[in-house]
């Protein structure tokens, strides 16, 4: 499940950048299986494969944040909040026919998770960079 379309993105903290990977194969996965035109209980499968896997990899990180006194655990967790909700939202209108998912529907999901790495991951990775575990037995990198 190699990632080729989207641009590469770092947010220098090797675990957390490794799940990003992962979550954008997925991403690719969807896209894919929309382009390719397959079957909706395929199409929502691969959707609720990622909504599962972004779920995780947002415990993930949130526990980062309080392993490292994060001061903007708040306002991350919130749009992890938000993220998760628009893509649940997404996949409640597929299933009940209130929404067509085509490739612009991909790329904005695409700009959905980008956005989020490119900026709120951004700030916690920088942070994760420079600070100090609250335990020093749990340093990630
Ligand atoms: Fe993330
Ligand atoms: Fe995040």
């Amino acid at each position: 499940m190699g990632r080729k379309k989207c641009p590469a993105i770092s947010v220098g903290c090797t675990a957390i950048d490794a799940e990003h990977e992962m979550q954008l194969g997925m991403l690719e996965e969807l896209q894919h299986a929309i382009a390719k035109g397959r079957r909706k209980s395929k199409i929502e499968g691969l959707l609720t494969q990622l909504i599962c896997f972004t779920m995780s990899h947002h415990q993930s990180e949130q526990l980062l944040m309080r392993l490292y006194a994060f001061p903007g655990y708040a306002a991350h967790s919130d749009e992890h909040q938000q993220l998760i909700e628009r893509l649940k939202k997404l996949r409640r209108q597929f299933r009940n026919d209130e929404v067509i998912l085509t490739a612009a529907w991909g790329e904005t999901v695409e700009e959905w998770l980008l956005d989020h790495i490119r900026g709120a991951d951004a700030v916690l990775g920088k942070y994760l960079c420079e600070a100090e575990p609250v335990n020093p037995m749990l340093m990630v990198n």
